[in-house]
């Protein structure tokens, strides 16, 4: 989720907002805005669609003074990119100004319940639900802010970083924090506040950072104190900030890339978050419920995706086949919006696209609308414009993804079909009540499995050295890890330019055998599941003919360990939940063979993030 800035202290707040929410465009945002408090207590609200320069030019004539602000760059989840979206958000008397990174997930019956209390809402976001409820909870309690603002996130359930004005106290800033990270930047006889220490760094390298449920009151008459939402005063020490502008963007890491798999664990549980309900064991998707009728009438689902979203489309169709018996094709969208295909009403066509901005899937999705079909999409990118061209569909709610390679969009977007297919499947009594509950609840354990194979990254990172010499490689894999066999290969060609084939593990004896001698390093996925022994007997095979064999195991594997070459050993889950778990240590190989090759990991040659032409 997206950026927030904020400075109370003597100078003017504006320039630093807005370098600030610069200094954070890299997250990857659709629209920016500033809240500033004037000297005569005027808490004048900016906002755009688009770019902070586009923020900036609207605002050029505009009272910009106050040494007191907050500022936002918004990465929609609820509401689609637009100025009424955007934030700060003003409560309804314009006393307050709120900015807010995260998800409200019980927004919607707050909504429901304020709107019954005479509140109207100028947006269509789950934020300005939280600043309507402070609000009313300090007005029907006739309390101070900052216990309405304890009061209202004890009641709201989801991910906050968030940043308040009050136009009746010109010298406060309260800001909170639950999930999305938010860090106090401690300056003399000033303060900063920010997503990261990206936009504090170049004022102050004295920093708070708070935690969960922590609430940061910045006076700049008594300074800053910290409290829970219990109103019991926390103690921080003063950190002190050493790394350096660029490696901030990327909290650390050398490259966006690697950031992204390393935040793999927690963007899943963004995807599930509202999702699936552990305690209760069970699976909600919105838009299932809005279209039960017509997805259930399905006589057919044809998925339609490209690149990385296509090799989801391929573990997609495994999980609706198993779990809701129909049948589903899965089609390149370039391929197909140039075949006529034959399309009916009774069709559903998935279109999975992370840009949502995929030129052959957008074609694809207007050929099947142009067709009668019903069109269910997955994308990241809220209000995006294949978002806009489905009748339905679920966001994947993984973040920004600015590494070109897809790293977590691949894996929210499989987690987003493993809910699809549960939740049809369960209506459908196509899938059993037992098998239903125990992949529910294994589903939920994944993100920290994947915690556990990325503690295998120093180990990749060893292994992948002499690979970089590599000109070509294979990867196998059989049933549901066939896909991820082709992520793999191409997560190698697209970062490290080295060729690869993902293959069908049994189709090696079918030709691409007669490629395998000693220089042909063979990745292959060989979990203990149902095909084990047979891809056993493809690594057999492979070794006859001196092929270098780099096997992904299930720990505790010792079969394996005596014939491939290198052995990653991964947790064990259900076999169609693997992909969850295998696609890591794949995309952590391609990323350290490249950096090997001193490629430009992030920014791939030839290469666009989204490919917005045929
Ligand atoms: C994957 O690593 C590539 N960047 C590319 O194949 C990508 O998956 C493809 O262009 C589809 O993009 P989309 O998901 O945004 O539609
Ligand atoms: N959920 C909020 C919205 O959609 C905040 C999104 C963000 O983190 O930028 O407006």
């Amino acid at each position: 989720m997206c950026g927030i800035v904020g400075y109370i202290g003597p100078q003017q707040a504006y320039p630093i907002l807005i370098k600030g929410l610069k200094r954070l465009e890299y997250r990857g945002y659709d629209s920016a805005g500033v809240a500033l408090m004037n000297d005569n207590q005027i808490l004048n609200v900016y906002k755009a669609k688009g770019k902070v320069s586009d923020l900036e030019s609207s605002i050029e004539k505009k009272d910009i003074s106050g040494t007191i602000g907050i500022a936002h760059t918004r990465w929609a989840t609820h509401g689609e990119p637009c100025q009424a979206n955007a934030h700060p958000h003003y409560s309804s008397s314009e006393n307050l100004a709120l900015i807010h990174n995260g998800i409200i997930e019980n927004y919607a019956v707050l909504k429901e319940k304020l709107q019954k209390n005479g509140y109207v809402f100028q947006s269509t976001t789950d934020t300005e639900v939280l600043v309507q409820l402070i609000e009313y909870i300090r007005v029907s309690h006739e309390i101070d802010l900052l216990s309405a603002v304890q009061l209202a996130l004890r009641t709201v359930v989801g991910a906050y970083a968030i940043a308040i004005l009050d136009r009746n106290n010109p010298d406060e800033i309260i800001a909170a924090r639950k999930s999305s990270p938010l860090v106090v930047g401690v300056g003399d006889n000033e303060f900063f506040l920010a997503s990261d220490a990206t936009p504090i760094v170049e004022y102050t390298n004295k920093v708070i950072y708070l935690d969960d449920e922590e609430i940061a009151v910045i006076n700049r008459n008594t300074g800053l104190k910290i409290v829970n939402l219990k109103n019991v005063e926390v103690d921080h020490a003063i950190q002190t900030v050493s790394l350096n502008l660029g490696q901030l963007e990327k909290n650390g890491f050398p490259h966006f890339m690697l950031k992204e798999i390393f935040d793999q664990p927690s963007c899943i549980m963004d995807c599930m978050r509202g999702r699936i309900n552990v305690e209760a064991n069970n699976v909600v998707l919105s838009a299932v419920i809005d279209h039960s009728e017509r997805l259930l009438a399905a006589k057919r689902f044809i998925i339609v995706a490209c690149g990385t979203s296509w090799h989801a489309a391929l573990i997609g169709k495994n999980l609706l086949e198993s779990f809701c018996r129909i049948p589903v094709e899965v089609e390149y969208a370039s391929e197909f919006r140039y075949r006529d295909p034959i399309l009916s009403a009774d069709d559903v066509v998935i279109a999975i696209s992370q840009s949502g901005e995929t030129a052959d899937t957008l074609a694809a999705i207007e050929l099947a609308r142009s067709k009668g079909a019903f069109i269910y999409g997955i994308c990241n990118v809220v209000g995006s414009s294949i978002a806009r061209a489905t009748h339905t569909g679920s966001y994947i709610h993984v973040g920004p993804e600015i590494g070109v390679a897809s790293t977590k969009a691949f894996t929210g977007q499989v987690t987003v079909l493993t809910m699809l297919a549960l939740t049809l499947g369960r209506l459908k009594k196509t899938l059993s009540e037992e098998r239903y509950l125990e992949t529910v609840k294994e589903l939920a354990s994944i993100p920290e499995k994947m915690k556990h194979v990325l503690e295998l990254n120093e180990k990749v990172k060893e292994l992948s050295k002499p690979f970089t010499y590599a000109h070509n490689f294979i990867y196998l894999g059989r049933g549901y890890s066939y896909p991820v066999a082709l992520e793999g290969a191409l997560k190698l060609k697209e970062i490290s330019y080295i060729h690869a084939e993902g293959y069908p593990a049994a189709e090696m004896k079918h030709g691409p055998i007669a490629l395998i001698d000693a220089e042909m390093p063979v990745v292959v996925i060989a979990t203990k599941n149902g095909m084990y022994e047979k891809v056993l007997s493809n690594i057999q095979e492979i070794k006859a003919r001196q092929g270098k064999v780099i096997a992904l195991v299930t720990e505790g594997d010792e079969i394996i360990a005596n014939v491939a070459d290198l052995c990653i050993e991964l947790p064990k889950t259900l076999e169609c939940l693997e992909p969850l778990i295998t696609s890591l240590p794949l995309q952590l190989l391609a990323y350290h063979i490249a950096v090997c090759k001193g490629k430009n990991v992030d920014q791939p040659r030839n290469l666009a993030k989204s490919v917005t032409v045929e």
